[in-house]
């Protein structure tokens, strides 16, 4: 699956993820600016933080309370299409979008 990151300047990064890995491995793996993934996705540092495109969003379990409290800590404001990358799946077949946001520590 592919995985699209868009930076906040706009400029894009496609990335042919593998099936099982999360949107933040795949961005380290493969030098994406601005998903720094420091806690290794353990939801314990909130270097992770993206935005979902809306339409997307779906494709995902909510966030669990974990989740949910790292997201309250993220550097840039937490929106309603904001997740901890680290915790979004790759899946078969099934292309993503985010956008990283302007600060992420
Ligand atoms: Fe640390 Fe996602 S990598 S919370």
């Amino acid at each position: 699956p592919k995985v699209f990151y868009t930076q906040p300047d706009g400029a894009v990064k496609v990335i042919d993820g593998a099936v099982g890995d999360s949107v933040m491995s795949t961005a380290v793996k493969n030098g994406v600016r601005g998903i720094v993934g420091q806690c290794g996705g353990t939801l314990s540092c909130a270097t992770c933080h993206v935005y979902v495109e809306r339409a997307e969003l779906g494709y995902f379990a909510g966030p669990t309370e974990d989740e949910d409290d790292m997201l309250e800590c993220t550097a840039a404001d937490r929106a309603d299409n904001s997740r901890m990358s680290c915790q979004l799946t790759l899946a078969d077949g099934v292309d993503l979008h985010v956008t990283v946001p302007d600060e992420q520590v």
